[in-house]
């Protein structure tokens, strides 16, 4: 369904990302880990086509088509979507406007944002003056009412509670349930992985992928032993290392 081939990307004058390389499969959600600063929102942007974000080697393929020179909106069209780890707030637009703008199914549009506990923002401007977690529960009601084939989720739980964290997830869930639907999921407290099983992890530094396996295994390993040790032991891209 989606695959990036040796992709370098730079941002201003600096090269961020270093030949990565990875498969999603429908069905099959991946999620990756990283220290911070290691270029997981570059990926998620450059995947997006988003301005600045330029990429200087490498292939974009989404559904056997390479998208590396389309615009983001075509990209949109033909089913991709971004859920942002620092949501924009937009001033003027109601919550409510956008979301009958991406979806023209009322009753859907009421009840996802009864599911998200989002029925009294609705009337708000755009996650204006929206607590962080209320801004990330906007932000799932927007990408799910855009529907997109591949979502890409940049730290959905991050500031969210533990109660909501399972809404979230349980409306993840759902969506990844449907046939030809999948995700890229950036974590750091790996609560998501609880409720969006993956057998697809991969961990991000300094711009390289280096390890490739089970994310609630890699996430205990890097709980216990920090992220040094995926450099130690690990499978790395590019590199002749042994996998343990
Ligand atoms: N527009 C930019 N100009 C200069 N440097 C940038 C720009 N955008 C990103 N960077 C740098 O690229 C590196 C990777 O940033 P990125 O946001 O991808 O990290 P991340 O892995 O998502 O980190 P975090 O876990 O903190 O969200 C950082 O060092 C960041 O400062
Ligand atoms: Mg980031």
């Amino acid at each position: 369904m989606f695959e990036v081939r040796d992709l370098s990307v730079q941002v201003g004058t600096k090269t961020i990302l270093k030949n990565i390389n990875f498969n999603i499969e429908k069905g099959v959600p991946a999620v990756l880990f990283g220290p911070n600063g290691s270029g997981k929102s570059t990926l998620l942007k450059a995947i997006m086509g988003f301005e600045g974000y330029s990429v200087l080697s490498g292939d974009i393929i989404f559904k056997g088509k390479r998208i590396n020179d389309m615009h983001t909106e075509e990209r949109v069209k033909m089913g991709l979507g971004i859920m942002y780890q620092h949501p924009p707030q937009i001033r003027g637009v109601k919550l409510s406007q956008i979301a009958g703008f991406l979806s023209g199914d009322r009753e859907r549009v009421a009840a996802l944002s009864a599911k998200l506990s989002l029925e009294n923002h609705l009337d708000r401007d755009i996650n204006l003056g929206f607590s962080g977690g209320e801004m990330k529960r906007s932000e799932l009601f927007q990408i799910l009412l855009q529907d997109p084939d591949l979502v890409l989720l940049d730290e959905p739980e991050s500031g969210v509670d533990l109660e909501n964290i399972s809404i979230m997830g349980a409306a993840l869930n759902e969506f990844l349930k449907r046939p030809g639907k999948s995700a890229l999921m950036i974590t750091h407290t790996g609560y998501i992985l609880d409720y969006v099983g993956s057998q697809n992890g991969c961990v991000m530094i300094e711009g390289s992928l280096w390890c490739v396996g089970n994310p609630k295994e890699m996430f205990e390993s890097i709980r216990k032993f920090g992220y040094d040790k995926c450099k130690e032991c690990s499978y790395v891209q590019g590199r002749d290392h042994k996998a343990h």
